[in-house]
């Protein structure tokens, strides 16, 4: 799975053309299964131009409420009746700027599957984490927080993110071992939950993933995908890397 994280890009202009390219440039069967995520304002848009092409749509963001006085805020239900049909939770971005925490996460993927949204839960360890040896024990207890309660079948509904945050628009990516290590430790702590269930999880990739680093990140045994920023807001780069799995 290739997902593309468009975050606060792309008016609903933008997003028209950004899809036009897109579709016109993907082969008609893509090799991957493939994702874009644009702002709330443009779920609309891009459902309707994505209908009958092989691209999926995905929000960045939902409300761990069903619905009701919450200003501001944009529910599950929402999103499905546009078109969506996954959702980015966790993202790093959130838990840094909007305070999210494993618990408010654990609630909005849990309210997700509820309402038949995939949801895409992103884990990730800081520079500061990484180097003074502490991120399996970040992403434990990360990951451990969010699956909360999750049962096997949520599993096989659910996508998993890793994105080291020190990799996220910065240039720098976890090497190919790097990742891959982290990947496979991700599996198996969720292989607590179900082991099957945790074999067939896709778990993404995300942090300055280009076409130049695609290829050999994406042909790690434990990385199934990935999740790309800046490089899915260029209709060219977005294929490349869809062309590489
Ligand atoms: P990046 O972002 O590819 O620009 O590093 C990835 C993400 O935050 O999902």
């Amino acid at each position: 799975m290739i997902a593309g994280n468009w975050k606060m890009n792309c008016d609903t202009v933008a997003t028209e053309k950004l899809l036009k390219s897109l579709i016109a440039a993907l082969p008609a069967e893509p090799k991957a299964d493939v994702v874009v995520c644009p702002p709330f304002t443009s779920l609309e848009t891009a459902g309707r131009l994505l209908k009958d092409s092989p691209i999926s749509l995905g929000a960045q963001n939902m409300s761990e409420k069903e619905g009701g006085a919450y200003t501001g805020e944009v529910s599950s239900s929402m999103l499905l009746t546009v078109g969506t049909s996954f959702c980015i939770l966790g993202h790093s971005e959130r838990r840094q700027y909007y305070g999210e925490t494993d618990e408010l996460v654990n609630v909005k993927a849990q309210r997700a599957l509820q309402a038949g949204l995939k949801p895409i839960i992103c884990v990730g360890e800081t520079l500061e984490d990484r180097e003074s040896g502490q991120t399996e024990k970040v992403l434990g207890k990360q990951l451990d927080g969010a699956l909360k309660g999750f049962s096997a079948d949520d599993l096989k509904k659910s996508v998993i993110a890793y994105e080291p945050v020190w990799a996220i628009g910065t240039g720098k990516t976890a090497t190919p071992e790097m990742a891959q290590a982290v990947h496979r430790f991700i599996r198996e702590r969720i292989s607590g939950i179900d082991k099957d269930a945790a074999e067939n999880l896709p778990i993404l990739y995300g942090g300055s993933m280009k076409p130049g680093n695609a290829k050999e990140l994406l042909a790690q045994p434990d990385i199934d995908g990935g999740m790309i920023g800046g490089a899915a807001l260029k209709a060219d780069d977005f294929v490349a890397i869809i062309n590489a799995v």
